[in-house]
């Protein structure tokens, strides 16, 4: 039986990797949330795990022989990660979710350190770099509910498009690399099939929705407004690297680890178009 704990499981990517892997024979699926009461997804074991709680990583990584990492977005993960990966056993594979292009992310080279705590734990790894996630149109923290109330979707693109990707489709190459082999030592880096502008994204959105949906030009200030600290400066990051067109790039990585295509916003939009129905 593999043993592979799934952090972040009821997170974008975790849950349709879990899905994934407890489809597979001879696979025990350990579902680590800091809230384990809460998993509820078939065939997954709820385990207790939380970045703050070092001493019952222990209890979580018991036996495992890989582990799916949803970097925390705080300050400290480089060092959460290089201690978390040094209390597992030696054989674990660690397979990172960072994000697209990850050398260009200050501050202070936090994102690629955050990497190079897996490079450097003396377990296997492997790095997904995946873009813009497309479920932030159907998730009430990012833009869900501004597209449901106001038809609006504020973005600060400064023009530039962006190549966005079905979580489904990163959990699909994460599925291959936590059990296949041939992707120790590899960092991929992981996109939708085509590169939208943010109009013609709002288009896409309005047909989906059965509602006119506009993309409105945002400042950078005005994107980030609400957060602060490390958020803040890492939101900020984020928008300057959407700018500079950081992820507009299209890569076939999807299609060369799963051996189907990327799903496109249309497809992505098909299946999840219900949860965007709604008064305008
Ligand atoms: N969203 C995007 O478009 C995008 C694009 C590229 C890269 N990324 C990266 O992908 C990662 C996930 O981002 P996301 O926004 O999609 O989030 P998400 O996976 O939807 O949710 C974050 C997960 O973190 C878990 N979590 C929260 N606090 C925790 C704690 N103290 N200890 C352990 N787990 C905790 C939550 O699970 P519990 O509450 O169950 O613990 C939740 O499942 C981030 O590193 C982000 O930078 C995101």
């Amino acid at each position: 039986m593999t043993r592979i704990l799934v952090t972040g499981v009821r997170g974008k990517t975790g849950v349709p990797l879990a899905e994934l892997l407890v489809a597979r024979p001879g696979v025990a699926v350990l579902g680590g949330s800091s809230s384990p009461a809460t998993v509820d997804i078939d065939g997954v074991r709820p385990t207790d795990f939380s970045w703050d709680q070092p001493s019952r990583w222990s209890a979580a990584t018991d036996g495992i022989d890989a582990v799916y990492l949803v970097r925390p977005d705080r300050a400290d993960a480089p060092e959460l990660i290089g201690a978390f990966l040094a209390a597992t056993p030696l054989p674990t594979h660690a397979v990172l979710l960072s994000e697209r292009d990850a050398g260009q992310v200050a501050p202070d080279g936090w994102a690629l350190r955050a990497e190079r705590a897996v490079r450097s734990s003396g377990r296997r790894w492997t790095i997904l770099r995946p873009s813009w996630f497309m479920q932030v149109f159907t998730d009430p923290r990012f833009y869900r509910d501004q597209l449901v109330d106001t038809g609006e979707l504020p973005f600060a693109s400064g023009g530039a498009s962006v190549a966005w990707i079905d979580a489904r489709d990163i959990a699909a190459v994460a599925e291959r690399a936590l059990l296949d082999e041939g992707h120790a030592g590899r960092v991929y880096e992981l996109t939708g099939p085509e590169s939208l502008s943010l109009p013609r994204t709002a288009e896409l959105l309005s047909r989906a929705t059965g509602h006119p949906v506009v993309h409105r030009e945002v400042s950078i200030g005005e994107a980030v407004a609400g957060t602060d600290g490390f958020e803040r400066e890492l939101s900020v990051l984020t928008f300057e690297r959407v700018q500079a067109g950081i992820f507009t790039g299209v890569t076939d990585t999807v299609e060369r680890v799963t051996g189907r295509p990327a799903r496109t916003l249309q497809a992505f939009l098909a299946d999840g178009g219900p949860a965007l129905t709604g008064p305008v």
